[in-house]
């Protein structure tokens, strides 16, 4: 579906996630027909560039980072509608060229603003919105993390709000447009077989692991402020938590899922620093743009809770960080063990752990469950067997979109479902609160491993999902 003719103006249009993500998204939503007909892309960020350089800086971002072929018209039908005007210009030359850009399309073509710019500039970019006469009428798309802790978000909510209507606010977390978040979402609600048993009752613990081989790359003066907990966890793992965790929503619509998830953070715990793991990988601190002796984590293990009727009890362990032995994106769902030990030891019984379902949160959906079953031959010997489930690209092709892709899509359709609410929001920093004022000691761990060991004591006697075993 088409949406209305936008412009769309991308702030911090140079950086980092403008070129992996938001430009190689744009140019794959253009060639899907999912643009509006008629757009405009105005780029702006703290470097001097001209429309020619920062069509250049487009072609070599959507080389090196795009899924799609780049096809020579549709980059050329592409690239003629990108401009860019440099921030040193200040708010006036931008809604000048906002204002011409405009034009040039049907009357009442919509603007949408995305602000691509680390939490401390997003308030004096949204003051400056207001300022230029920009906000009027148009949708403000701002990404994650949302201040840096309660107070913080509660200033920036209350800046956005001085200029824009809670409806036009987009407050992105992408993970949340992976196609395996709202596959959840279908798995519970979509079939009799699942929501029976999806509570404490049969659900022994939950795992959200997300470890990635990456290093902080040139994102070192951003990531030094932000850490792997801003980074991910009270993003990304806890927003896919609220997923997993909530109550059957009363519909589809924005507001019931909204309602729902917000629940589950005002059910979490504040969380117990002495439930944390702190690592930082040995060499951090030589990253361009890292103090010498910063403090910052690169990996965090961490245990939640979701104190209500249908959680109470069962740990939820998450992890993440840079620089870790392998790449991986799941949510596991571990059953209790049957209540009689029927099987003797030494038949295989436990010996995988316990019975599970896992989601990879990879671009496409799969679903695995694991199981013991029998190992065929004489006596009784146990086996791990694994039954899988994905949709992927192969089977889908050109109907699979990459999380910004979807996101960036349903913010041009003004649709909310699957974007964040400040109320939400404050409330995770909330639950944040006590480690964020007490942080526990950082931990060195070696680029390639899995992290500080005490993780491990963390979750015991459970284990860690990743590496698969089986
Ligand atoms: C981003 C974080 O939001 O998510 C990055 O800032 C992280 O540090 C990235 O690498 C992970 O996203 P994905 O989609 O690659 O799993």
């Amino acid at each position: 579906m088409n949406p209305d003719p936008h412009v769309i103006v991308l702030f911090g249009a140079s950086g980092d996630l403008a070129r992996r993500k938001l430009l190689p998204g744009l140019l794959r939503l253009f060639q899907a027909g999912l643009l509006p007909i008629d757009f405009r892309i105005v780029g702006t960020s703290l470097d001097e560039l001209d429309d020619e350089r920062f069509r250049r800086l487009a072609r070599d971002a959507v080389a090196e980072f795009s899924r799609s072929h780049v096809y020579e018209r549709s980059w050329e039908a592409f690239a003629r509608r990108l401009s860019f005007v440099p921030g040193s210009g200040g708010p006036r030359a931008l809604a000048e060229r906002v204002r011409s850009a405009r034009a040039e399309l049907p009357p009442g073509a919509r603007v949408l603003h995305y602000l691509s710019v680390p939490p401390r500039a997003a308030q004096s970019v949204v003051a400056e919105l207001g300022e230029a006469g920009l906000a009027e009428g148009a949708r403000i798309v701002m990404e994650k993390p949302f201040g840096t802790d309660l107070a913080s978000a509660r200033e920036l909510n209350a800046a956005v709000h001085e200029v824009f209507e809670e409806p036009q606010v987009f407050r992105i977390d992408h993970f949340l447009g992976k196609e395996a978040a709202q596959n959840i979402l279908a798995l519970r609600f979509a079939n009799g077989l699942f929501e029976p048993i999806w509570n404490r009752l049969h659900i022994d613990h939950v795992l959200i692991e997300v470890p990635e081989t990456l290093s902080i790359g040139m994102r070192g003066s951003f990531y030094e402020a932000t850490g792997a907990f801003r980074d991910m966890v009270v993003t990304h793992l806890m927003q896919v938590l609220a997923f997993v965790a909530m109550e059957p929503p009363t519909s589809l619509e924005p507001r019931a899922i909204t309602e729902e998830k917000n629940k589950v953070f005002r059910s979490m715990k504040p969380l117990d620093p002495r439930e944390v793991v702190r690592g930082q990988y040995a060499g951090y601190r030589d990253e361009p743009g890292v103090a010498p002796d910063s403090e910052t984590e690169t990996f965090v293990a961490l245990k939640a809770e979701v104190d209500n009727w249908r959680w109470s009890g069962v740990p939820f362990y998450l992890r993440t960080g840079k620089r870790l032995a392998e790449s991986g994106r799941i949510i596991s769902i571990a059953y209790h063990e049957p209540p009689q030990g029927m099987f003797p030891r030494g038949s295989g019984v436990g010996a995988y752990g316990p019975d599970h379902m896992t989601f990879d949160l990879d671009e496409a959906s799969r679903l695995s469950l694991s199981f013991y079953g029998k190992r065929p031959g004489p006596g009784m010997r146990l086996e791990k067997a694994s039954m899988q489930f994905s949709l992927d690209e192969t089977a889908y092709g050109r109907d699979v979109l990459e999380a910004y892709e979807r996101l960036i899509h349903d913010a041009l359709m003004g649709d909310h479902t699957l974007f964040t609410t400040a109320d939400g929001i404050e409330r995770l920093w909330e639950v944040s609160a006590p480690l964020l004022e007490l942080p526990p000691p950082l931990q060195i761990y070696q680029p390639g491993s899995w992290g500080p060991e005490t993780q491990h004591q963390l979750i015991a006697p459970h284990r860690w999902r990743l590496p698969f075993e089986r």
